[in-house]
């Protein structure tokens, strides 16, 4: 077991059970709610036809069948796409099988929040809002539109948020403080600017989603970030001395690949 934090750090899918299975799939999530995490994280994309779809890169290319940009595909052409084949072939020479294609089919932020509401116990949810600023304002907008159906923007008082938003984009968190204040966001950076150097956040984020290799590499601007009233959101945590140096750092919340591996490391399970 690791050095034992002052509190219980979150423990958040990256992707689902993304090592185990493949990334933003139902097959995923239902993986890495089986394993006990505490959160979720996906990312999302809209479609050419208005749906919110967890997949990470601009195109389908790496984890599906099918090419071509999310954005420029309809719903209806995704859902025909085997999301889940990619994932064996990776790691083995011999040809895998797809397995249930319902669980490795592309996945709809909607049934994502389905999933979540029939877990059976709390999870949250950390959606990331990916290429937001080409979309002009319609990602924000259709995120906060199904989040409100599920009832997810207006916490109860004195509960905390089940979602927050992440972006690496300024603009897109603001966008969604504006709009819904009571959802947390989290403002995601990769390389050390004067912002993190300096333990600031951008107007409209109200959590620090630091790269792994800044928390490495620079702990003390972690330091400055909490100091300042920040939690931090560490991303995307996997080795087992980067969860320890995270514990001993007293950071919030970690988003891994790895939840079963991470919750064990914590002495959780
Ligand atoms: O959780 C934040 C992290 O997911 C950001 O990087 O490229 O995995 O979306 P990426
Ligand atoms: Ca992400």
């Amino acid at each position: 077991m690791t050095h034992a934090p002052q509190h219980t750090i979150e423990v958040v899918a990256h992707r689902g059970a993304s090592e185990d299975a493949p990334e933003h799939t139902l097959a995923a999530y239902m993986k890495a709610i089986e394993d006990g995490a505490d959160a979720l994280e996906c990312d999302v994309r809209l479609t050419a036809d208005g749906h919110l779809v967890c997949v990470h890169d601009r195109r389908v290319n790496r984890v599906s069948n099918g090419r071509g940009a999310v954005s420029a595909l309809e719903l209806a052409d995704l859902a025909a796409l085997d999301f889940g084949t990619w994932k064996g072939r990776e790691e083995s020479n011999e040809s895998p099988d797809r397995g249930d294609p319902a669980l490795t089919s592309v996945l709809t932020l909607e049934r994502l929040l389905e999933l979540v509401a029939d877990a059976g116990r709390p999870v949250g949810l950390a959606i990331e809002t990916k290429h937001p600023t080409r979309w002009a304002g319609q990602v924000e907008e259709r995120l906060l539109q199904l989040l409100k159906r599920f009832g997810l923007t207006d916490p109860r008082p004195g509960s905390p948020s089940p979602v927050r938003i992440m972006s690496f984009s300024a603009r897109s968190l603001h966008r969604v403080a504006a709009a819904a204040p009571a959802i947390p966001t989290v403002y995601l950076m990769q390389f050390v600017t004067p912002r993190v150097r300096d333990g600031r956040l951008p107007a409209g984020s109200r959590i620090a989603g630091p790269s792994i290799r800044i928390v490495r590499n620079h702990p003390a601007y972690i330091a400055r970030l909490r100091r300042a009233g920040h939690h931090v959101h560490v991303w995307t945590v996997d080795e087992p001395e980067d969860v320890e140096l995270c514990a001993r750092l007293g950071v919030e919340a970690i988003i891994t690949n790895r939840p079963k591996q991470v919750l064990s490391q914590l002495g959780r399970f």
